[in-house]
């Protein structure tokens, strides 16, 4: 699927991206070269990030890190700014890790908010002021369904996306007077390769055909052109708000 809608005002805008080398993240940084901004992505998987700069070309940068290195993540999002005027982050990057609660030691749940939730607060703590001397800018952060289902075996992660709708609402009065918006997009189970790969069964799919609305395949390209519009100026008075893109299952 290509993003049809075009938007003038990302055009050689700076854009952050973590998590940008797979999945939704790699559909969002091509959504946002296809619109001709400047992409910043990071990522720990170098060959998938390399491979997608060889096929965007010269708009796109990555650099390997990992986003819990609080230091990296915030010199990064320096970085580009440097390169670029950094305009809209997206804290896309998670980890989906499982864990039956009884037996979740502290460390465990420690390194699921370190990868889940803390990194989308300090890359915040980083490019809101950036943002505001550039004028303004776009914080889209993400959460999942599950955070309002609540399915079993995932205690730690479902806690850190609630924490980012709660985040979001909280850094969008903080962050607002400067003109820089703070939304959160909640997406349904996406159809991506790791998607495929591990938890979608064919069962599973089955079973989310037969309760959702739309029973159709929700694909990173359609969560891409959700954030597409958040990060424009054509969502400029849109703030501090959870938006659901699941076929219509919650
Ligand atoms: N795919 C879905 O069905 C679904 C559903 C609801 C919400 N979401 C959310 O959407 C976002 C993207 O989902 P996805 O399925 O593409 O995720 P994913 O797990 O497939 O990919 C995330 C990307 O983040 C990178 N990453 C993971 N840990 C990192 C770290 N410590 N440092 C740097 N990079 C790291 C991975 O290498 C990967 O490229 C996530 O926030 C996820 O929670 C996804």
């Amino acid at each position: 699927m290509q993003n049809g809608a075009r938007y003038p005002s990302l055009v050689d805008q700076g854009i952050f991206i973590t998590g940008g080398a797979t999945g939704i993240g790699a559909a969002l940084v091509r959504a946002f070269a296809e619109q001709n901004a400047q992409v910043t992505f990071v990522d720990l998987q170098q060959e998938a990030g390399d491979a997608l700069v060889a096929k965007l070309g010269d708009r796109v940068t990555f650099h390997r890190l990992d986003i819990t290195d609080t230091d990296a993540l915030q010199q990064a999002v320096t970085d580009a700014n440097e390169r670029t005027k950094l305009g809209v982050l997206i804290n896309n990057a998670a980890n989906d890790m499982r864990h039956v609660p009884g037996d979740m030691t502290p460390g465990q749940w420690r390194d699921c908010l370190a990868i889940n939730l803390d990194p989308a607060f300090f890359a915040a703590q980083t490019a809101a002021p950036i943002m505001a001397r550039n004028g303004g800018g776009a914080i889209i952060n993400f959460s999942s369904i599950n955070a309002i289902l609540g399915p079993s075996n995932m205690p730690g992660y479902v806690s850190a996306k609630a924490g980012l709708i709660g985040m979001t609402k909280a850094l969008a009065k903080d962050y607002g007077a400067d003109m820089v918006r703070v939304n959160v997009i909640s997406p349904g189970w996406v159809v991506t390769q790791r998607q495929l790969a591990t938890w979608l069964t064919p069962a599973e799919e089955a079973d989310w055909m037969e309760q959702v609305a739309l029973p159709k395949r929700l694909m990173p390209e359609d969560v891409a052109s959700l954030a597409l519009f958040l990060a424009s100026d054509d969502s400029s008075m849109i703030t501090g708000q959870n938006f659901t893109i699941d076929g219509g299952r919650t």
